[in-house]
């Protein structure tokens, strides 16, 4: 097996306030989910999904993506950090050549950006897809500004990212804890991780209204002309 991506779901959505996790709320129809994972794999370049998910939700997870090329659901950790470490775990015996690491809560990807995360894999040890900043920075306290903070070069961080996989678990297991994303690690200890275009779609359901944004943008394609 190439290309595996593990597919994160193990968070509880407590920004967004919904009854349930987002990662299971409908997009157009379809669980956020089960979107993250058709948008995995439409570039055709990952051979399997390894989903991870909270205990008690593996089942759930499971059937959400039955007809899939996914792994089993694995338990989740506390944080981010924790529940990658579990799915590379379980992905180790296997060991891929590379993998991919995305959010659930990304269930909107445009075609292409897959690939060029795995393409970038060739030439780097990590590969990400990244917007540049638009707005102008304030660094502010309590109201008021304390100054412009310059924005050249300065990039968002989206997912999926891309890593050769035996890397990505040799730095997880040494890592302390307190990583937000997983090219962190791969900078850290000073190895080359490439930006590929990101996308203003590729949004992270985060807080309340997200979703509906998320739909209305979508709803037109879905229309005939
Ligand atoms: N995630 C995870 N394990 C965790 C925390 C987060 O697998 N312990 C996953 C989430 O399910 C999500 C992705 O990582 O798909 C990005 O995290 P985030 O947007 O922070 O999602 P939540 O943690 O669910 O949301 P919140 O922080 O608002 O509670
Ligand atoms: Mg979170």
């Amino acid at each position: 097996m190439r290309v595996a991506a593990l597919l994160m779901a193990a968070g509880r959505g407590e920004r967004l306030g919904a009854a349930d996790s987002k990662q299971f709320l409908p997009l157009l129809g379809r669980p956020v989910l089960r979107r993250a994972a058709e948008v995995l794999l439409r570039d055709g370049v990952v051979d399997v999904i390894q989903p991870v998910c909270a205990e008690a939700e593996r089942g759930r997870v499971d059937s959400i993506l039955a007809g899939l090329p996914a792994r089993p659901a694995v338990a989740g950790g506390a944080t981010r950090q924790e529940s990658v470490r579990a799915g590379l775990e379980a992905l180790a015996a296997e060991g891929p050549e590379l993998v991919l690491v995305h959010d659930a809560a990304r269930p909107v990807v445009p075609a292409g950006t897959v690939a060029a995360v795995v393409e970038a894999l060739a030439e780097a040890e990590g590969a990400i897809p990244a917007q540049p900043v638009a707005d102008t920075l304030k660094l502010a306290e309590g109201g008021a500004i304390s100054r412009t903070v310059p924005r050249e070069g300065l990039h968002r961080a989206q997912t999926p990212q891309g890593f050769r996989f035996p890397l990505l678990l040799a730095l997880h297991r040494a890592a302390p804890a307190g990583a937000t994303d997983d090219a962190s690690l791969l900078e850290a200890a000073g190895h080359a991780v490439r930006l590929v275009p990101g996308s203003e779609d590729n949004v992270k359901i985060t807080y309340p209204g997200d979703l509906e944004r998320m739909e209305a943008a979508m709803l037109p394609r879905f229309l005939p002309r």
